[in-house]
This record gives structure tokens, sequence and C-alpha cells, in this order.
């Protein structure tokens, strides 16, 4: 591999026949950096990593990249394109060819790709314990925006008074989506619209009103509702959270400090970043890893 001032590398489109070695690499960069800091990786095996990228590579919701030396796969990156506002990841570097460079090209390709659509914002969320993803998306122009607790568990509190929780359905849509409106100023109703045909999304009601949905209580699930108290009632209905956990904003101190009593277990702490467009919530809201 050339150093960083060669610019051997090409960056194209990624295609579903390039996912088993994105996959690999995926898993393994992910598996090396975790691991040199004590944390298990965020996925079982490169299965899953593989499958993952499979979906995001055929899907087209997500334009997703590869970088390549001498026709070897050195990496990928992707965006998810469902709503205005863009969310990034993953992005992984073969660990054999990381800090030369190769990730800023793949993160400059989907930014790129953003700008020539007249997305007003990009946002990500990044391991706070990695240094170099750090410091190489505050240097593209990426803010940190809020420091995240991954949290896993269950809750001791099964329901809160007064909140009923049930899964979401078509007609809730209108509903959940104002709400997205109202708490971030933009709606995520292509991928909430996924989540309720998949049978993960869920709704909170309050006085028979919806006060909270979530896609899926999980790492690639987000959550929105107007108080804590209707997030709390969403989080108390799951049985475990699928994959590593939810991404709890560690600045509400509530709904943190209400998870913390609850039983529930801090993984990791993870930051949200963000490039353009960006107005602090208004409302209670678990971003998913991607944003
Ligand atoms: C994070 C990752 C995608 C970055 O890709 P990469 O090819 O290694 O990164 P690059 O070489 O393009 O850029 C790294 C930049 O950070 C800088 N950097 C690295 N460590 C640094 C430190 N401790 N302090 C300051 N700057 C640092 C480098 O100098 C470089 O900046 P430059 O281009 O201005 O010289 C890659 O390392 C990776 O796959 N890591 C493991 C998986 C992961 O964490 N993915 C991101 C999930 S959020």
């Amino acid at each position: 591999m050339p150093g960083k001032t060669q610019p051997e590398v090409l960056v194209r489109t990624a295609t579903p026949e390039d996912a088993p070695a994105c996959g690999q690499i995926c898993y393994d960069a992910f598996s090396a950096i975790n691991a040199a800091h004590g944390f298990a990786c965020d996925f079982p095996g490169p299965e899953v990593t593989t499958g993952l990228l499979a979906t995001m590579f055929s899907s087209p919701d997500f334009y997703c990249v590869v970088a390549e030396h001498s026709g070897r796969i050195m990496g990928s990156n992707c965006l998810d394109e469902r709503s205005a506002i863009r969310g990034l990841g993953p992005i992984t570097i073969d660990p054999g060819a990381q800090n030369l460079g190769v990730g800023r090209k793949l993160m400059q390709a989907v930014i790129d790709r953003a700008d020539r659509r007249g997305a007003p914002g990009i946002r990500l969320v990044q391991a706070a314990f990695h240094n170099r993803s750090l410091s190489l998306y505050a240097s593209l122009g990426f803010d940190i925006r809020e420091p995240l607790s991954c949290m896993q568990g269950r809750t001791r509190e099964r329901s809160i008074p007064g909140c009923v929780v049930r899964p979401a359905k078509p007609d809730d849509a209108d509903a959940c989506n104002a709400l997205s409106r109202q708490v971030h100023g933009f709606d995520r109703g292509v991928e909430l619209a996924q989540a309720i045909e998949q049978g993960t999304a869920r709704v909170v009601e309050r006085g028979a009103r919806v006060t909270g949905y979530t896609t899926h209580l999980a790492l690639f699930g987000h959550s929105t509702a107007e108080t804590n108290l209707d997030m709390q009632s969403l989080i108390a209905s799951a049985e475990s959270f699928a994959g590593p956990g939810i991404l709890v904003p560690s600045r509400n101190h509530g709904l943190l400090r209400w998870c913390l009593t609850n039983g529930l277990r801090v993984v990791q702490p993870m930051t949200l970043m963000s490039v353009g467009l960006y107005s602090d919530p208004s409302g209670a809201w678990l971003p998913s890893v991607l944003f």
C-alpha cells in the first residue's frame, strides 16, 4: 500500500459483489479498534457485517463507495439518503491500510455526493475512544453535538403509568412524522415506514394521542418522543435491545439516571457529530448509530 501522497486509490460505487470483502474488513476494523481499547466488537461476526453491507450496497436508499488499490478493496463507506439529513457510516478501512488517507477519500466521496444532491446536513455517530476517527471527522468539518451512552439490559420498571406502548401501524405515520418535525425539524418517514413494515416500530400513546415512536429499540433504530416519560415507556417495553444497545444522549440527565436506576448498563461512550444544518432537538430522542 502506498503512502498517502501517492494517489493510486480508486474510489468507486460499491456493488453487492463487494459485500464479502467489505464485510470482512468492517468486522476486522471494528474488532481491532475496539479490542485495543478493551471493548467488545460491535458486531458478532463477519457474516453480520457482510449481510449488513450487502443490504446497504444493494439498496437505492444508500449511496455506498469502496476504495481500491491495485484491484484490492481497502475499505468502504455508506451514506443513508432516506431523509433530508443524511446519515454516514459505517466507514471502515482494512487495519493494514489505516492512517494512509484512504478514510479521508471515502469521507470526501460521500460528503461530495450529499453536496451535489443539496442535502442540508450530514450526521454520524463516532466511537468516543477513537482518536483517529474523531480527528478525521472534525478536520472535515463535523462538529461534536452530543455525547452518547450506548446502554444495554432490561429495565426493572416494565411500564410507565398513563403511557400505553403498542406496535406502530401505517396509520400512525403522520403523527410520528409530525412529532419528528416538532422535535428535530425534519422527519424520517421512509425509515419509519420500513420499520413499520418490518414489525420493529412501536408508538407510545398518552390520552389516546401518539406522544412518541421508535423504529427499533436497537443500535440501528431511532426513537423520538415529546417527553422523557414517553421515551421511558418505549424503553421499558423492550425485553432487550438489538445489537450492542440503545444510544442515550448523556446530557439528558433525567433519562440517563432513570436508565441507570432501572439497571441498564453503559456499554461504551459514543459521540454524535454533524456538518451542515443542526438544531438542538426539543424533546426526548435516541439517535441510531447512523444519527
Ligand atoms: C476511522 C477510519 C475509517 C479512518 O480511516 P483512515 O484511512 O485510517 O484515516 P485517514 O488516514 O484517511 O485519516 C486519518 C486522519 O486523522 C489523523 N490522526 C490520526 N490519529 C490522530 C490523532 N491521535 N490526533 C490527531 N490526528 C490524528 C491523521 O493524521 C489523518 O489526518 P490527515 O489526513 O490530516 O493527515 C479507519 O481508521 C478505521 O476503519 N478505523 C476502525 C473502524 C472505525 O472506527 N470506523 C469509524 C467508525 S465511527
